[in-house]
């Protein structure tokens, strides 16, 4: 069975937090909410019919944090295919009925199903089995997934995709075809290479996530993505710490002794009695109060990493081990960096991993092997992170967000002659025109001067405001080719690759 989580061990973060507060936690991360109390989607996209707009297809969908998380951004998932029954059974469970057991291979069938069904995206993971043996360029069955994945959306042609891998897939021959693949059938592509312990979850866990859109220039969602990020990375505390009630109740076993202890501190010995003796109305989970007692974890590390973490840090990248306890070998020769012995630390449960991977408390496994369970959880998206890609793609889907400028634009104006002034104003007239075309891109220079001509209140603006904005896009379309040409060909100076902007008429009878 093919799996992501143990293949390539995310890199660990030298970013540490100081936060100390809860008020300085919930601040932060105030654009997150933890997995455990997430029941309803945040945004409600209807069309005028009622039915959810933004229409999801799953491919690849294991047992389901990707479409939680899209779920929860306030999709309407209306199809997922995966071949592995475990994991069907499991999504059926907890995400939904309209789950099929498929290979995937099997286009001829699956193609037109979901073009029947009309998605207004395609998402998924395909296996990156072959992708963790980069080097050895071993590309073989596992990486034909990704080139059939290619193949649905081209030919079904939803207007937005999401593709989410490892991070060496974006080296290998497969997604070398199919992004030329998807390239020729229109799709403007953001390639993000994405640490999940900036989006809500406290693990160090980069993987690729490929967003596409017909029509759309290279790199439209990169911005709203690094807006979306928070400031530092997610720790342990602040995941546990939230989920911990603030004052944890351990009854005292004498009356010198107080009963309520923050989940800042070190609690008391936990016995079988403080369990029993829980108030009703408190509710606390045992291994989540030792884990931050005890201050440190250990989690097997895949590629001579650090074994050990403090919880004032997210995890190493969760995969099918990270519940062992360290070996014998670990422990003959642990990492120099380790922070504290590892037999000293706390090894996580099966549950904390699930809900470090972003599965929500809620979430049932059912009678599954625990193997399989692990690799379910080791192959997942974490749903928070799903979440916020697709809140990312709502708010752009529904014009709310205008991507920024890529670059040193003003500089460059000056160095080709603008004064300071005007490029100042150049660039706020790119906003401007932006936000007419409610964040859109365009690939093509000429569709996008025909849309911002089609924009409602373009046509109302005075004639000289309407071409400075006109003149904005263009300028900065020759901005973003002499980047382009820069890279090509890194010692010739830039030059103008742009004809004078057309009068829009002559566009329109090109067009
Ligand atoms: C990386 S996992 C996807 C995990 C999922 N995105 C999530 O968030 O839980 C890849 C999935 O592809 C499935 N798979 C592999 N080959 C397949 C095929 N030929 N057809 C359908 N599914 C396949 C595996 O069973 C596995 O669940």
């Amino acid at each position: 069975m093919s799996g992501c989580g143990w293949m390539k061990p995310g890199s660990s973060s030298s970013e540490s937090s100081n936060t100390k507060t809860d008020a300085d936690t919930a601040a932060r991360y105030s654009h997150f909410r933890n997995p455990w109390h997430v029941k309803k989607p945040h945004v409600q996209v209807h069309d005028r019919h009622g039915r959810g707009f933004v229409r999801a297809v799953e491919l690849f969908c294991g047992a389901g944090g990707m479409s939680r998380g899209l779920v929860d951004a306030g999709f309407d998932v209306v199809r997922a295919y995966d071949a592995w029954p475990a994991a069907v059974e499991t999504y059926r469970r907890n995400i939904g009925p309209h789950v099929v057991e498929a290979d995937l291979n099997n286009l001829l069938t699956v193609v037109p199903e979901i073009s029947a069904l009309a998605p207004d995206i395609i998402c998924g993971g395909p296996p990156c089995q072959d992708y963790s043996l980069a080097g050895r360029r071993e590309e073989g069955k596992n990486a034909s997934m990704t080139i059939a994945f290619a193949i649905v959306v081209t030919t079904v042609r939803p207007q937005w995709f999401i593709m989410e891998n490892v991070t060496q897939a974006q080296k290998s021959e497969a997604w070398a075809e199919s992004r030329a693949m998807l390239k020729r059938a229109g799709y403007g592509l953001s390639e993000s290479k994405i640490n999940a312990a900036y989006f809500g979850v406290p693990q160090s866990r980069r993987r690729l996530f490929v967003v596409g859109r017909l029509g759309e220039k290279d790199g439209f969602l990169q911005s709203a993505i690094a807006t979306k990020a928070s400031a530092a990375p997610m720790t342990l505390r602040q995941f546990f710490g939230s989920a911990v009630p603030d004052a944890v109740f351990f009854p005292a076993t004498s009356d010198a002794r107080r009963s309520f202890y923050s989940a800042d501190e070190s609690a008391p010995t936990i016995r079988e009695r403080s369990i029993r003796s829980l108030p009703e109305g408190h509710r606390y989970h045992p291994a989540d109060v030792a884990l931050l007692e005890n201050g440190y974890v250990y989690s097997r590390p895949v590629r001579g990493g650090r074994g050990v973490r403090s919880i004032d840090e997210p995890i190493a990248t969760i995969t099918r081990t990270s519940w062992e306890r360290p070996t014998p070998r670990y422990l003959s020769a642990p990492h120099h960096l380790d922070p504290v012995t590892a037999t000293d630390t706390a090894v996580l449960s099966v549950d904390q991993i699930a809900r470090i991977q972003g599965f929500p408390a809620e979430w049932t496994w059912g009678d599954i092997p625990k193997r399989d369970v692990l690799q379910m959880i080791a192959n997942a998206v974490p749903a928070p992170v799903a979440r916020a890609l697709g809140e990312i793609i709502l708010e752009r889907h529904q014009g709310q967000s205008v991507p920024a400028i890529e670059g040193r634009f003003v500089d460059w104006l000056v160095r080709v002659g603008r004064t300071r002034t005007t490029a100042h104003n150049i660039k706020a007239n790119v906003g401007r025109a932006r936000r007419l075309l409610h964040g859109r891109t365009f690939a093509d220079m000429g569709h996008e001067l025909l849309a911002l001509e089609a924009a409602s209140g373009f046509d109302a603006l005075p004639k000289n405001t309407k071409s400075d904005l006109r003149r904005a896009l263009s300028v900065l379309a020759e901005f973003e080719a002499s980047k382009l040409q820069k890279k090509r060909k890194p010692r010739r100076p830039a030059v103008s690759v742009l004809p004078e902007l057309e009068s829009v008429t002559t566009l329109k009878q090109a067009a």
